[in-house]
């Protein structure tokens, strides 16, 4: 099986060469736009492309408000401030997902929790993220939750629609209100993705998108926070921009702000790329559909969109009878040209993390031993 599946994957993409996971592909405008902020000498953090970018990815979102920042991390940084998230505060998050989540709750000396995924959208589960919360925490008379195990309050949650594939948004932020838990949604592999009719990323008090070079569509390296909250998404701009204060020719700067801009440079390339994304949705969904067909009658399990959802299908993946099958098949995929990955390892399982809290994570843990991303560059 392993051999035909080389050769299918070899036939999709036409060639023998070696195969990356996920290359970008720069089929409009990205020359044109980024050579005008050339000539236009613009190229750094003001321009009409930044503007512009922030623009189109609200209005695909479905938010009010966008705003552009030097890549995902920093968005997902930026975001848990927002939200009040201090060294007093503890997150909850997935423990299957990339660094990246994990890290920016670090960076705001909170610390993280992880509860477990559910299989089926291989994100936060609701009912576990509900048991967690009705066992471990309790309600003060201010409102906050509190964890009964470190007397810490839970200020926020960070669900990851892991691939691309949604979670259980909804629900999740149902248990979230009920704990007066701010939501904030790492959306950045799904651009493009929705839960029951209504983009991810745009569920949450905030949501975050990451236009790293692997993404649907890249800047090179860039980030978008996303909110329906004016005041928010304002506070997100300026501590983006150095907390600079308006004024024509004086330096005044009213809090410790971060240079987290986005370039206009690279908006240039994002603009051109949100132009083609409709087009790259389309072919993801077909190349998925292609993978489905395949591995029906395979012993490969086709990881697709969980119920209620439309995915952007960013990252395909299969599950593995168990770890030596997945073993053997990442060394067979990578010995004969073709690029293939595990999924991540479980962030509590990462030195830097191995003292967070957890609770039951059977989902994740099998899930760790089984999942493996294949070749999902989009098919032109
Ligand atoms: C789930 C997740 N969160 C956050 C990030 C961070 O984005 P960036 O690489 O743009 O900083 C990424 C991707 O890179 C990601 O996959």
């Amino acid at each position: 099986m392993y051999e035909e599946t080389v050769k299918f994957i070899q036939d999709l993409y036409q060639t023998k060469e070696f195969l990356p996971l996920h290359e970008p592909r720069f089929i409009g405008n990205e020359k044109k736009y980024v050579n005008e902020t050339i000539d236009s000498t613009f190229v750094s953090s003001v321009g009409k492309f930044v503007t512009e970018f922030e623009e189109m990815v609200a209005k695909f979102s479905g938010t009010k408000y966008a705003v552009a920042t030097s890549n995902g991390t920093s968005a997902l940084h930026i975001a848990l401030k927002l939200v009040g998230v201090d060294k007093n505060c503890e997150v909850i998050t997935q423990p299957l997902t990339f660094i990246a989540t994990a890290n920016a709750i670090s960076y705001c000396n909170a610390k993280p929790i992880f509860v477990d995924v559910d299989r089926d959208t291989l994100g936060l589960s609701p009912s576990k993220l509900k048991a967690f919360l009705e066992e471990f925490t309790t309600v003060d008379k201010d409102r906050n939750c509190i964890n009964k195990t470190t007397n810490k309050i839970i200020k926020a949650c960070v669900p990851m629609h892991t691939f691309g594939h949604p979670c259980k948004i909804d629900a999740i932020v149902e248990v979230c209100d009920a704990y007066n838990i701010s939501v904030v949604e790492d959306a950045a592999e799904s651009l493009g993705s929705y839960y029951k009719g209504k983009h991810t990323g745009s569920f949450g008090k905030v949501g975050v998108f990451s236009f790293n070079g692997n993404k649907i569509i890249t800047t090179g390296g860039g980030g978008m926070l996303v909110t329906d909250d004016e005041a928010l998404a304002k506070r997100a701009k300026h501590i983006t921009t150095t907390a600079k204060v308006p004024h024509p020719y004086e330096y005044i700067h009213d809090e410790i702000g971060y240079n987290y801009r986005l370039t206009n440079l690279a908006a240039a390339l994002g603009v051109a790329q949100m132009e083609n994304l409709p087009l790259f949705i389309d072919k993801q969904r077909e190349l998925a559909s292609k993978y489905e067909t395949f591995f029906k009658n395979s012993n490969l399990d086709f990881i697709k969109e969980p119920k209620d959802s439309k995915s952007n299908y960013w990252l395909n993946a299969v599950i593995l009878k168990n770890k030596e099958e997945r073993d053997s098949f990442l060394k067979y995929t990578n010995d004969n040209g073709i690029m293939t990955r595990s999924i991540w390892r479980l962030m509590n399982r990462l030195d830097m993390f191995k003292d967070a809290q957890t609770a039951n994570l059977d989902n994740a843990l099998w899930l760790e031993d089984r999942v493996v991303n294949i070749s999902s560059s989009v098919v032109m």
